[in-house]
């Protein structure tokens, strides 16, 4: 890694865990500078100091040395791996922390740290604010103080209200000290991760490593050098870039009148709002709660504008496969790597004035929570000026749940959001893309929500 990743939060807020896999998964090492506060205290306490006595612990620290890998930390050979985290040590590094000699002492070691090896993740609490201010990417994870709680009891096999007092006044500790105190650093990307699991929490960072990169690849973009495409010679922008001709958009729209009549009677689809699609211009059309395969058909549907939308490459292997999905505006989008010629397609569909279906979940999911959203939906946005109107699906996971081939009978009813105009560009244009990703999803669980109660499948796993 020749970047920094700064993660910091409250204790509990998962952030060791998390950054110690997207560490791994990004291939680069991980420091936890808490465990170094920690072992700065247990010296203290060791040498019969004070921790409150600052100038003692001032001229003790002053060339403190202390090594800090995932499986072990030693000062001065000194195994201190477990004792660091007894209930003693853990008060007194609440102390240390507050000395601003201390602080001055560590912030050092960890700087060199980053630079020995040209970057890695960090965690701790004024990693984006102080000790990395420049740092590429920076995170702030909260969680409620009783997730909080709960979490570290589960760590320590207490329980939740053993831990809620001691857990609540660390917090007012690291948040109310006047030398470098926990607080969010002004441009890093705050997660709450209540109601995620660790998983999700490390994707949800991921994605926003790899689109920050990916935004920056693209803004050199231009369709004749995206790379080929392997699985088969798509004539990808170049095609789309054309105004679709007569036959085509008749043959769309007959398509689309047959497809309605026959799902019909076993659907009975309704749409609600349809009013808030604009009938011409360029649109992103981002529906909430992909839980079928069935959806890009029913949204497509729905929509009755010609719309195009990416599909996973693996679709397009077989020629025929691909002749059909063009037909119907898929185009191929690679999973697994920035893919620009994707990117391109999409760009070149919205410049020409169409709709593009894009589901900002990724890949489909399971569940009546959505899943943390890409955020591709507000880079095009921004990218094209194409405004996005969210949409809500119900139903369709009871017609055609994932694993099934098979449609069965039941309702599906749609729910159309306002146009959201699009994220600012400019200075702050990631702010105010991570802005829009979070409102984005506020609204599309609300309508997914609402349309599932509509159709009769509230709360379906
Ligand atoms: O994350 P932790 O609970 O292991 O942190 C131990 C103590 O160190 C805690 O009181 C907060 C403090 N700390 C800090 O002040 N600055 C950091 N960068 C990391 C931890």
């Amino acid at each position: 890694m020749d970047y920094i990743v700064a993660i910091d939060g409250p204790s509990g807020s998962g952030k060791s865990t998390v950054a110690s896999e997207v560490a791994s998964r990004l291939g680069g090492e991980v420091l936890d500078t808490g465990a170094m506060y920690r072992a700065a205290a247990w010296f203290v306490l060791d040498s019969g100091i004070e921790p409150n006595d600052v100038n003692k612990v001032a001229e003790l620290l002053e060339n403190f040395e202390v090594t800090v890998t995932p499986a072990k930390v030693t000062v001065a050979d000194t195994d201190v791996t477990e004792i660091i985290r007894t209930p003693k040590v853990t008060a007194a590094a609440s102390i240390v922390a507050a000395n601003p000699a201390v602080r001055k002492r560590l912030r050092q070691l960890q700087q060199d740290w980053a630079e020995t090896r040209g970057g890695g993740v960090v965690e701790g609490r004024d990693i984006g604010t102080d000790v990395f201010p420049d740092a590429r990417y920076k995170f702030y994870l909260t969680a409620s103080a009783e997730a909080r709680a709960s979490r570290r009891a589960d760590e320590t096999g207490t329980t939740k209200t053993q831990v809620l007092p001691t857990l609540q006044s660390r917090d007012a500790a690291d948040k109310g000290r006047q030398h470098s105190p926990l607080r969010k650093a002004e441009n890093a990307i705050e997660v709450n991760t209540t109601d995620f699991t660790v998983e999700q929490t490390v994707e949800h960072l991921l994605r926003h490593i790899q689109s920050e990169t990916r935004a920056s690849d693209a803004s050199s973009l231009s369709t004749s050098d995206a790379p080929a495409f392997s699985a088969y010679d798509f004539p990808a922008a170049k095609h789309y870039g054309r105004k679709r001709s007569l036959g085509n958009r008749m043959f769309y729209s007959f398509m689309r009148r047959l497809c309605l009549l026959i799902s019909g009677p076993y659907l009975r689809q309704r749409i609600r709002n349809r009013h808030h699609l604009p009938a011409t211009g360029p649109v992103i059309v981002a529906p909430g709660g992909h839980r079928s395969n069935l959806d890009t058909l029913l949204v497509g549907m729905a929509v009755g504008r010609m719309s195009l939308y990416m599909a996973k490459d693996s679709l397009f292997k077989s020629r025929f496969w691909s002749s059909f999905m063009r037909i119907f505006g898929a185009f191929p989008v690679a999973r697994d790597r920035l893919d620009r010629r994707a990117l391109a397609t999409a760009i070149k569909v919205l410049e020409r004035g169409d709709v593009l279906i894009m589901f900002p979940e990724g890949a489909r999911q399971e569940g009546s929570k959505l899943q943390p959203l890409f955020d591709g939906v507000a880079w095009l946005s921004a990218k094209t000026g194409a405004p996005v109107v969210p949409i809500g699906i119900g139903g369709s996971q009871k017609v055609m749940p994932i694993g099934k081939i098979m449609p069965r009978p039941h309702r599906i009813r749609m729910i159309l959001g306002e146009p959201m105009p699009p994220p600012e560009t400019g200075k702050s244009a990631r702010a105010s893309r991570d802005a829009f990703t979070a409102n984005l999803s506020v609204k599309i669980q609300a309508l997914f929500d609402e349309a599932q109660q509509w159709a009769g499948t509230p709360n379906l796993p």
